[in-house]
């Protein structure tokens, strides 16, 4: 009995909670040689089974390391990378990327252009050594998939950019991957092919169920098909929480200034009984109900969608008179800039049909206080101070 309980093939998670963090990553660490600071600088998340995972960040903030560490084309410092049951990585395991049964696709195609489309989707069969009559059929899936089917004998060199990118799709999904990772797959295309394959893409992995890790730094583009989002600064994960939570309740200040367009009043905060007073420099004064609840320096973000204009006063919470200095046509919405009467310029977007001021109205703006999110100021020249002199 005890024999069977002590074997170390045998994995005591139950499976549920297993798929609940098919994917963890703890602690991942990357130092490139010669680098001043880490690429990756404890990393950690977990992701279940069939979901859908954006990693989001500027330029250089970790987001193809971390997928090429999770892929094993990069070795971690330190860390573990566990994809289901099985360890891929820590400080004792290093599985090979060839044996890490993972599909990926890179921004550049990396298709053969003097091979077929099906010789370009069969390649990671025939590494495999799958037999040829399984190799035909799972290649003719594949491109069915993508909606190439058509396309099979065709030269690769004979393609659009789009076709390419479902080429390098295909040929990621052909081995039937327990995870998909996805390093900026649409960002070579234009505008309006990468809506369409955004939509195809995410409709290929609900079908196929395949947990996948998808890189962007395009926000409207992580928030429309992630399960959940990683937003990352400076190789560290700032948040990871659903698109709405993301949006409507960013955790830090570089998550709010990162994602869609707002309002930032520098100023000073005092905490009360269940609301906090805020002062800007530019005089206004704000009842907020979100974010940080103390006393200092502080940040207060209003989006630009969450302010109201309004013809005339009606003493409600967060009222001042404003002037609107520029209103701009959109189509679908209104921006406007605003000027009140001490001086702040606040942005407000408005939809179209509620709202028709022009440049020269007086009216009146407000924001309630559950929308006025406060962020404790970050302490000016941190990590900075005086070096001692020898
Ligand atoms: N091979 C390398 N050698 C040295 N430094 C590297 C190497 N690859 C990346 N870096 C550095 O590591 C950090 C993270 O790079 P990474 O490529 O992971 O960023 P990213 O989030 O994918 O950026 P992008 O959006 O531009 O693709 C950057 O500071 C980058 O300059
Ligand atoms: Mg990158």
């Amino acid at each position: 009995m005890s024999s069977t309980i002590s074997d170390p093939a045998v994995d005591a998670t139950p499976a549920d909670a297993r798929d609940e963090r098919f994917l963890e990553v703890t602690d991942l660490v990357k130092t490139y040689p010669g680098a001043p600071s880490p690429a990756l600088n404890g990393v950690s998340f977990a992701m279940p089974k069939g979901s859908f995972l954006v990693l989001l960040g500027p330029s250089g903030c970790g987001k193809t390391t971390t997928m090429r560490s999770i892929v094993g084309l990069e070795t971690p410092d330190s860390g573990t990378i566990r994809v289901g049951d099985r360890v891929m990585y820590d400080d004792t395991t290093n599985v090979p990327v060839h044996r890490r049964a993972m599909g990926m696709v890179f921004q550049s195609y990396a298709i053969w252009p003097h091979r077929t489309v099906a010789q370009n989707v069969a390649f990671p069969l025939k590494v495999q050594k799958v037999a040829r009559g399984e190799v035909t059929r799972r290649v003719d899936e594949a491109l069915e998939l993508v909606g190439l089917g058509h396309l099979g004998r065709r030269s690769a060199s004979a393609l659009s950019g789009g076709q390419m990118q479902r080429v390098a799709l295909a040929r990621s999904i052909v081995m039937r991957p327990d995870l998909l990772l996805l390093d900026e797959p649409l960002s070579n295309l234009d505008a309006s092919l990468r809506d369409r394959l955004r939509i195809e893409l995410k409709r290929l992995q609900q079908e196929l169920g395949i947990t996948s890790v998808y890189v962007t730094h395009d926000q409207s583009e992580a928030l429309a098909m992630a399960d959940r989002v990683a937003v990352m600064f400076g190789g560290v994960i700032h948040q990871f929480a659903s698109p709405r939570e993301l949006y409507e309740a960013p955790a830090t200040l570089e998550v709010a200034e990162f994602l869609g367009k707002s309002n930032m009043l520098e100023g000073d905060a005092v905490a009360g009984a269940g609301s906090t007073e805020f002062g800007s420099e530019g005089g206004i004064r704000l009842t907020s109900t979100t974010g940080w609840h103390g006393t200092g320096p502080a940040i207060a973000r209003i989006r630009v969608e969450d302010v109201d204009l309004h013809a005339s006063a009606e003493g409600r919470v967060n009222e001042y008179p404003a002037r609107v200095l520029v209103a701009v046509y959109e189509g679908s919405q209104m921006a406007y800039l605003v000027e009140t009467g001490s001086g702040a310029q606040i942005e407000v977007v408005a939809q179209r049909r509620t709202s028709d001021f022009r440049a020269g109205d007086e009216v009146h703006i407000s924001v309630d206080p559950e929308h006025v999110r406060l962020y404790a100021a970050p302490v000016d020249g941190a990590g900075t101070t005086a070096e001692p002199t020898a």
